[in-house]
């Protein structure tokens, strides 16, 4: 029996971010750098920018407005800014970045990796008016307890701890798994030649050449130095009983260095 011609293999388009900024140049000299650069570069994700000005219908292109019901600063208008994140059709997640939002973690990051396209909406002024979060945003999303001047910051914040995940973008595949948050902990610290550098030599340990020695350091660092900075990390982490019982004993508050 004839197979006929041989099918064509999809191949499945990049992962698009999209980014609604008023500054669009922000995240275009971030993403042409870097690793994130290189991604870009290789094809491995296509970043780009829609700026809600060009989305105004009066002479002056006016995005901004005074606050219904008075108060100092302006609010982004619904018009631009809506049409803005419709120009950029269909996506798996529109996110809006905003300190009112829920923190951003490592495992938003994951999640976000897994996704085809995402919008991310920057605010400035005193942010947008609440009925495009309300009818266009999926997801609020927030960097820290702090005000940022405008949201490029964070949407940038988002793209390369998301995009950096992604398969092929990393030169060593291994080094996203191990490094702060992806078990739960802190990484443990990091030493390069020489091996003694104004007096401080490395830890000997990591001279030895023993592997498993030196995994052991590691993860006791990592412990130690999670138990230390980020207390509140070790209660959702994977610990072992052993681990649990050191921490208990207090074997925690030793440097991570010793
Ligand atoms: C000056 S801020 C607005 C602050 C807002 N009036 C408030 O008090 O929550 C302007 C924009 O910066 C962005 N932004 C500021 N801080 C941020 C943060 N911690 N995380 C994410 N986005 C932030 C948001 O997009 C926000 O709309």
């Amino acid at each position: 029996m004839d197979d006929g011609p041989a099918e064509a293999t999809a191949v499945a388009p990049p992962p698009r971010y999209t980014v609604v900024t008023l500054f669009p140049d922000l995240i275009r000299s971030y993403v042409a750098e870097g690793v994130v650069g290189r991604a870009v570069k290789r094809g491995l994700a296509v970043v780009d920018t829609v700026d809600p000005r060009d989305h105004t219908t009066d002479r002056y292109r006016s995005v901004d407005d005074v606050p219904f019901g008075g108060g100092a600063g302006m609010v982004m208008k619904p018009g631009p800014v809506a049409r803005a994140i419709e120009s950029a059709g269909p996506a798996a997640r529109r996110v809006l970045v905003t300190p009112s939002g829920r923190l951003f973690s490592q495992a938003d990051a994951v999640a976000f990796s897994r996704l085809d396209s995402l919008v991310l909406v920057c605010g400035r002024y005193e942010g947008i008016d609440q009925r495009v979060c309300d009818t266009l945003i999926d997801d609020e999303i927030s960097i820290g307890d702090y005000v940022l001047s405008g949201g490029e910051l964070a949407a940038l914040v988002v793209i390369d701890a998301t995009l950096r995940l992604l398969p092929g973008v990393l030169g060593n595949a291994e080094s996203a798994q191990h490094e702060s948050f992806s078990d739960g902990l802190l990484e443990h610290p990091h030493y390069t030649r020489p091996a003694t550098w104004r007096d401080l030599p490395v830890p000997p340990v990591l001279l030895s050449g023993h592997h498993a020695r030196i995994e052991a350091w590691r993860r006791q660092a990592s412990l130690r130095r999670t138990a230390r900075v980020r207390p509140d990390l070790l209660a959702s982490a994977a610990l072992t009983d052993a681990e649990r019982q050191d921490l208990l004993d207090g074997t925690s508050s030793h440097e991570e260095t010793d």
